[in-house]
């Protein structure tokens, strides 16, 4: 396995963690500027998850149109801004069901082509032989249990898992066998607070819980979710951090009321050019040749027309950083 860059969090960091009872944060995140601002913000683990169907590519209520080419697209961006966290490449519906060898060729892709440090993939059962595989060939996994969205449809839709306790016992044994198949951590969702807490007690490897109660290792959002930029209904293990949207709503109309009513762009907004150049430019605009050698140049449109105007100079580019 290649050596981490420098900076970067070692997996069997977040194990120790687990150990000395240190809480591990993971967000998702889908473009630069969020792994960039996860990053800043001390986040252990970002996830690219599935979740971009629906959160960043318009899918309602559904991961599993998202694409291989679109999660490794989106993967690479985050990779180039995330540096300390851990980067996971969350495996989209159909990149790991048919074989463990297409499982281990989609992983391989996350981390050669996409700089993944670490795939996740859900469910245990079949799935238990796709995690053997590809931590056999090097690439670290995160598995995922309780409700698994790839599989809403066989579970009813988006509904909690392991309340009765048959469920719940099950879950357990899911969990613990993920363990022994190799992951390095294991993310519960919307499973009761007291199976997850049991769950987290059996593993050796840090549990990260959504929707799973206080007792986990570690908790993990969704940045939409917990940002307030998702409208419209949350489950109810979400909380909102910020109102991001309606704070970009009003932006938007701000602007597009200035814009209408000649309020934007103001003199500060605006480039100035040196006088002298000014009146030059305005003489010859209005000079009686310059103005027939412009019709002309517009009714061949061949070739330009020659005006009076000063020879070139060299201005300094008029967006360099993120101002001029
Ligand atoms: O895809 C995703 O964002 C996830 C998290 C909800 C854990 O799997």
């Amino acid at each position: 396995m290649s050596t981490p860059p420098q900076g970067k969090l070692a997996l069997p960091k977040l194990a120790e963690m687990k150990a000395r009872g240190e809480k591990i944060v993971m967000v998702t995140a889908y473009d630069a500027p969020g792994a960039r601002f996860a990053e800043d913000s001390g986040v252990d683990v970002v996830l690219v998850g599935d979740t971009a169907a629906m959160v960043v590519l318009g899918y309602e209520g559904t991961t599993v149109p998202v694409t291989m080419d679109e999660m490794l697209f989106l993967t690479r961006t985050v990779v180039r801004a995330a540096r300390r966290p851990l980067v996971i490449g969350d495996m989209p519906f159909g990149s790991y069901q048919v074989s463990d060898e297409a499982a281990v060729e989609n992983a391989i892709r996350f981390f050669k082509e996409a700089g993944a440090d670490a795939v996740k993939l859900e469910g245990a059962g079949p799935s238990l032989s796709r995690v053997r595989a590809i931590v056999q060939a090097g690439i670290p996994v995160m598995g995922h249990v309780g409700l698994t969205p790839q599989s809403a449809t066989m579970l009813g839709g988006f509904k909690t898992q392991g309340k009765t306790a048959k469920a719940a016992v099950q879950l357990v044994e899911d969990a613990l066998a993920l363990e022994e198949a190799g992951c390095f951590a294991v993310v519960l969702e919307a499973v009761p607070a007291p199976v997850a807490a049991e769950i987290t007690q059996r593993l050796t490897v840090p549990t990260i819980g959504i929707g799973a109660g206080p007792e986990c290792d570690g908790q993990v959002l969704v940045y939409h979710d917990l940002l307030g930029l998702t409208e419209g209904h949350l489950p109810r293990f979400v909380k909102r951090y910020a109102s991001l949207s309606r704070e970009i709503r009003d932006a938007l109309e701000n602007y597009a009321e200035e814009v209408r009513s000649g309020a934007f762009p103001e003199e500060q907004h605006s480039y100035e050019m040196p006088a002298e150049e000014l009146e030059l430019f305005e003489s010859s605009i209005h000079s009686p040749s310059t103005s027939r050698q412009s019709a002309q140049a517009t009714k061949t449109s061949s070739t330009p027309a020659k005006t009076h105007s000063p020879a070139p100079r060299s201005e300094p580019p008029l967006r360099k950083t993120s101002s001029p």
